[in-house]
């Protein structure tokens, strides 16, 4: 499996299985016949999944199995919103470290750049339907972050869902450097600027929903007449093409499935390649359209 260079110089393999919306009852299964069987080696989870403890149980199967060593994977998690304040996030990861039956993480993000009230639900909502917010600077929660790979509780931090000036104002004072930047990352949401401005700045990428995500929307880049002319000329499915040109933008991608047919299909991507003139046509059909916008969850203009 290909890898992409971290700036603290550890590999992160360049296509992992997202798990997002994978129902508990399935993920299990999924996680351990996707890494004995079909070769995935990254798993990218998060805590507001609720389906940690379900991955943890394939986890401990398939390291227990000696098939694979845990330095031949590569585990992701995120810390929640409502756990940002220093004091509560060590034992978020402790827990997520727990659930997933794991000493370490391989990387630890903050889930988004907005901190929850504690304690009361995961999604603190107001009676104006606004999330309620916490008075906990990303400083402070950085701080904290940094003190989980002193701990060797992580081996690398990042951050989800940034966008250029909440990067500009973390690296103001980042004594550990994020390594990656998770963010929505699809040919309607292609995402270039910030793109362009991360890998300046020495961060990876990291393309989440890169098929579009779930949900019934008629309009999906899989859909797309561009697309499907591309993937017929290569014998391949739009999911593979999709797949394809985010890994030849140097973006890490993680596309969720608990289809066991199209988890293989989304790996095998490594034996062919798009051209500059395919490239380009996909990159032309952006519309900046997000399928990912918490202003339908949190009543909050997270991205305006
Ligand atoms: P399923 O889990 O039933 O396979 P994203 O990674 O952009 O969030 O997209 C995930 C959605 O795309 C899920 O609904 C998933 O459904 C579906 N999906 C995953 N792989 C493929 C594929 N190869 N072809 C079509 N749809 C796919």
């Amino acid at each position: 499996m290909q890898t992409l260079t971290l700036n603290n110089k550890k590999q992160i393999p360049v296509l992992g299985l997202g798990t997002w919306r994978s129902d508990k009852a399935k993920v299990s299964q999924v996680v351990e016949k996707a890494v004995l069987e079909d070769g995935y080696r990254h798993l990218d989870c998060a805590s507001i999944y609720g389906n940690e403890k379900e991955i943890g149980v394939a986890l401990s199967k398939i390291l227990s199995s000696g098939k694979i060593s845990r330095g031949e994977l590569f585990v992701t998690s995120k810390l929640w919103n409502t756990e940002h304040h220093p004091d509560n996030v060590e034992p978020a990861c402790r827990e997520t470290l727990a659930d997933l039956q794991l000493e370490y993480l391989d990387l630890y993000l903050v889930h988004w750049g907005i901190a929850f009230v504690h304690g009361e639900k995961l999604e603190p909502i107001d009676d104006d339907g606004m999330v309620k917010t916490e008075a906990v600077s990303m400083k402070e929660t950085w701080q904290a972050m940094e003190s989980l790979v002193d701990k060797g509780l992580v081996k690398s931090i990042g951050v989800a869902n940034f966008t250029v000036p909440m990067i500009v104002d973390l690296l103001s004072y980042a004594k550990v450097k994020p390594v990656v930047n998770q963010i929505e990352i699809h040919p309607y949401n292609n995402q270039k600027d910030l793109i362009d401005y991360c890998h300046k700045m020495d961060i990876q990428v990291t393309a989440y929903s890169p098929l579009g995500s779930s949900g019934d929307q008629n309009d999906k880049p899989l859909n797309n007449s561009v697309v499907i002319d591309i993937a017929k000329a290569h014998d391949k499915t739009p999911a593979q093409i999709l797949i394809r040109w985010a890994i030849q933008r140097d973006l890490i991608v993680i596309p969720k499935s608990t289809d066991s047919s199209r988890i293989l299909e989304n790996i095998s991507v490594e034996d062919f390649s798009l051209s500059k003139q395919e490239m380009d046509k996909i990159n032309k059909i952006n519309k900046n359209h997000r399928f990912v916008d918490p202003i339908e969850w949190w009543g909050i203009p997270y991205f305006k």
